[in-house]
């Protein structure tokens, strides 16, 4: 049955946590996958997370059946969030869905276009999350891209992302980065948002945003100021939301799908087929990290906590960033100050393959195979030996 299969690649950013793994250097940093850490290099369950899990056990009686969409306390709670206000404005325009995890929410997303628009052709951002292309292709939609970050600017190219907006046909679709964008850091600014916005309209594109970092580049609600501001406007939008960092949920596999249509029936129709493609795929999302989320977002203790909690997690990346960006600077003579001004657990440096391999071969400091560094992975011991390292290997390259 099986003889026809060919050995796969291992997926390049798990490979490097398999990598690092095997390194038995005891000085080895890991800066692959992105998982928020603390100085001491672990991945906390948040305390309020923590109360609220104990909770839920002591209450639940059963663990029966929920239905294809998931937890409904949860996918309002989480949708509203997310949208705010502007929820409350789309009122039954806009459902939430769960999924298993961010990246379950995506598929879904991805699987509801193929039934409603077979056609369409997903744009995702130049560079963008290395699992993006093979996650929503898997759907069978073609894929193709925009151009996003310019390496010498250290920003976004937006000017070259409008042109090719500008040349798309009406239905399809742009895979944007609420925050945090991932691999680079660079953000959009909300006059950037606002002018997104005129064009998916006028164009009559599809806008399917991505938000797994909402709290982590700076709080909660500016995070989503520019996601809030689209879609009040657009008629149509899909977000995928991950609970995994803000939550520190990753293997709970919690996320949601939020549809925003045009009309109350309309949404109610999309969530029955959600449903359908849910109880096709995999019948329920789990439940547990969705219980809980929806536990956290329900009692004013447990979210000022969690809030609290996240607030610190992101004051902790953002100055390890400003750590970094000095010690580069005074190691490399060049101006890394860049790095402050990008947002969430990312930055990608301009570094060759050779370099990448050089870091971990001879430093033992191991990165995502395309330069990204997780900031979240620095320690404040760390920062030191980690600029010193990148500034050697550069200095080799040149
Ligand atoms: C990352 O980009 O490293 C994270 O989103 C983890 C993953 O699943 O790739």
């Amino acid at each position: 049955m099986f003889e026809a299969l060919a050995r796969v690649p291992e997926d390049p950013l798990l490979a490097v946590s398999t990598a690092f793994r095997a390194d038995p250097s005891a000085d080895k940093i890991d800066l692959g996958v992105g998982v928020y850490r603390d100085d001491s290099g672990n991945t906390p369950v948040p305390a309020a997370v923590q109360e609220a899990e104990r909770q839920l056990l002591a209450a639940q009686t059963s663990k029966t059946y929920l239905s294809p969409i998931g937890n409904p306390g949860f996918n309002q709670r989480l949708t509203s969030l997310v949208l705010g206000a502007v929820g409350a404005s789309r009122g039954a325009q806009a459902i939430g869905v769960q999924g298993p995890g961010g990246s379950g929410a995506l598929r879904l997303g991805a699987e509801l276009l193929r039934l409603a628009r077979p056609d369409t052709r997903l744009l995702v951002s130049k560079p963008t999350w290395a699992n993006h292309i093979p996650l929503l292709g898997g759907a069978g939609l073609a894929i193709d891209s925009y151009p996003y970050y310019e390496i010498h600017t250290h920003g976004v190219d937006f000017d070259a992302m409008l042109a090719q907006l500008e040349q798309q046909p009406a239905g399809n679709t742009i895979v944007l980065h609420a925050c945090c964008h991932n691999p680079t850091g660079a953000d959009l600014t909300l006059s950037q948002w606002e002018a997104l916005t005129e064009i998916i309209k006028r164009r009559e594109l599809l806008p399917f945003i991505d938000l797994a970092y909402q709290g982590l580049a700076d709080d909660l609600e500016t995070d989503v100021a520019g996601l809030r501001l689209m879609c009040a406007l657009v008629p149509e939008a899909l977000i995928a939301v991950s609970c995994s960092k803000n939550f520190g949920l990753y293997r709970e596999r919690t996320g949601l799908l939020i549809v925003l249509t045009p009309s109350g029936e309309r949404s109610s129709i999309v969530a029955a087929q959600l449903g359908r493609v849910a109880r096709t795929l995999y019948s329920m999302p789990p439940d547990h990290g969705a219980a809980i989320v929806e536990r956290v977002l329900s009692d004013s203790t447990l979210l000022g906590g969690w809030k609290r909690e996240l607030a610190t997690m992101t004051q902790r990346i953002n100055g390890l960033r400003a750590a970094l960006a000095d010690a580069l600077t005074e190691a490399t003579q060049l101006d890394y100050s860049w790095i402050k001004s990008q947002r969430g657990m990312f930055s990608k440096l301009d570094l060759s393959a050779d370099s990448v391999r050089a870091l971990r071969d001879q430093h033992h400091v191991f990165t995502a195979p395309d330069g990204r560094l997780n900031i979240a992975g620095l320690r404040t011991t760390t920062v030191e030996r980690v600029a010193h390292a990148i500034a050697a290997v550069s200095r080799d390259a040149n």
